[in-house]
């Protein structure tokens, strides 16, 4: 299976790419990067370092500066001014590959058979909405979009409706739900059930793994993060672990739209298919021995 990952790496998003990088049925052949929880050269950056540290030599795009007719908004708080909480990553193995993560994404695309190329959306979907409108054709031949985004039934995370990656772009989300692509949305309905404690962090670093270690100490910043709480989110690493193992995921249809004000979810037109929930032993157990070897 081959994939782009477009991401914002962005502690969450460095875990779902080392789980993804580290698995052999998963070809990452691109990656292309977004403003989102941290600015562009930062993301960039990051996300070969990430690669560094993996030892694989991906190549990353730079994508979308901001979103779709606004300024971007970063979320420093949680992530850090670094993107990765402070973790300690080698420097990229290379400078990287472009400045048209877009164009990227499209050439990635013609270039392999139709329907044989997974988009992995960690972050805002400004670069995919963009592809929409200017590549067309190699948007259709996306096999599947499985992003991370939104709340269906579950309270938001940047206003009481809201999720960080949809209101970040909610032009460009609304442009993806049109579209009308292959896409499984996974909200915080399903990610906030994947959580990892201390005794997972315990978990990842007895693997004795770089990849395992290079998580618990992302999850240690995570929750340096956020004083007193018990267990953190593992949000983006869902995506990989929905491409994997579909069979650990509650699947639902649910017909949406974005609200453009607020980037909430709110009942629409666009029938989507939702990951409503996670088997949570079954995920952990997958995401720990991805992340082992
Ligand atoms: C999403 O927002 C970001 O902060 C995380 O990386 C994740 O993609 C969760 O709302
Ligand atoms: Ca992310």
């Amino acid at each position: 299976m081959s994939i782009i990952i477009d991401t914002d790496p962005g502690i969450d998003d460095a875990i779902a790419i080392l789980y993804a990088l580290n698995h052999p049925e998963q070809e990452v052949t691109a990656m292309t990067t977004v403003a989102g929880n941290i600015g562009l050269s930062v993301t960039t950056r990051n996300a070969g370092r990430i690669c560094a540290l993996a030892q694989v030599d991906v190549p990353v795009h730079a994508g979308a500066a901001a979103p779709l007719g606004k300024e971007a908004n970063p979320e420093l708080g949680i992530h850090g001014t670094d993107g990765l909480g402070g973790v300690v990553f080698p420097e990229p193995l290379s400078p990287p590959a472009g400045t048209d993560g877009v164009g990227a994404m499209a050439a990635a695309l013609m270039a392999h058979p139709p329907q044989s190329v997974d988009l992995f959306c960690l972050g805002p979907l400004t670069n995919l909405a963009l592809l929409l409108d200017r590549a067309p054709e190699a948007a259709k031949r996306i096999r599947r979009v499985i992003a991370m985004g939104g709340a269906v039934k579950e309270p938001g995370n940047v206003g009481p409706k809201a999720e960080f990656n949809i209101a970040h772009d909610p032009h460009a989300a609304a442009a993806v739900f049109v579209a009308g692509l292959p896409l499984t949305l996974i909200p915080l309905d399903a990610t906030r059930q994947l959580r990892a404690d201390r005794s997972y962090i315990k978990a990842l670093r007895e693997t004795g793994a770089v990849a395992a270690i290079a998580s618990a100490d992302l999850i240690d910043a995570y929750f340096a993060a956020t004083n007193g709480a018990e267990s953190r989110p593992l949000h983006d690493p869902c995506v990989p672990l929905l491409a994997q193992h579909p069979e650990l995921f509650r699947m639902e249809a649910h017909d949406l739209s974005v609200d453009l004000e607020t980037g909430a979810l709110v009942a629409g037109e666009h029938t989507i298919k939702v990951a409503m929930g996670v088997n949570v032993q079954g995920a952990r157990a997958a995401l720990l021995h991805g992340l082992s070897f």
